[in-house]
């Protein structure tokens, strides 16, 4: 599930060839025009929409229609990637236990927004990023992979960024093969 540029879906669909037990069924977004649904488009991944401005206060409305295009693709596995929706428990009970997210920071410091920009306002020597369960917590569920970087003189939150995403890129398709192999043993990297 996505909201924009979908490099983290593009990395994992990316991953699941040859032996590896999993393939993609479904890239839905809740933007219209994220880039990343053309990505999906052009590696041959079906695409959905669920658009969260047509459920304007409506919250469990927009989390019905969402899990009715995912029934209609039965995943064994949904992966957030990039998806800037908060999910409820209505959502994350009904998907308990196979729906994981990637988070850029090393949980559980700094959950929710600005994650570089208040490691860099910190002080941090390191920063990265975090694959995790989905539960009602946002940010909170058992972490199941992370991945190191150092924070360099000046240092930007966009040049962080950059950084953590090229780990971000080995790290959720590293903590998704053993996710589907039923492995929860952590990833580490760097
Ligand atoms: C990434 O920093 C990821 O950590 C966060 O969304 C950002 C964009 O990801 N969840 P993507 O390029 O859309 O996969």
């Amino acid at each position: 599930m996505i909201s924009g540029s979908g490099s983290n879906m593009v990395a994992l669909a990316e991953s699941m060839a040859g032996d590896h037990p999993a393939r993609p069924v479904l890239v839905l977004s809740n933007v219209p025009d994220a880039g990343g649904l053309a990505k999906a488009e052009a590696l041959g991944i079906a695409t959905a929409v669920v658009d969260h401005r047509a459920f304007k206060g409506d919250r469990p409305g927009f989390e019905a229609a969402l899990t009715a295009a995912l029934e209609a693709a039965a995943p064994d596995v949904i992966c957030l990637a990039g998806f800037m929706r908060i999910l409820t428990r209505r959502f994350t009970g009904r998907w308990a236990g196979r729906v994981l997210n990637i988070h850029p920071s090393l949980l559980p410091k700094y959950p929710g927004l600005h994650t570089h920009a208040r490691a860099l306002d910190a002080g941090d020597a390191e920063a990265g990023c975090s694959v995790h369960e989905v539960t009602e917590d946002l940010d909170g569920g058992p972490v199941l992979g992370q991945a190191r970087v150092p924070v360099l003189p000046g240092d930007t939150p966009d040049s962080l960024a950059a950084r953590v995403l090229v780990e971000e890129h080995k790290l959720y398709p590293a903590v998704l093969r053993r996710f589907v192999a039923g492995d929860r043993t952590p990833v580490l990297l760097g």
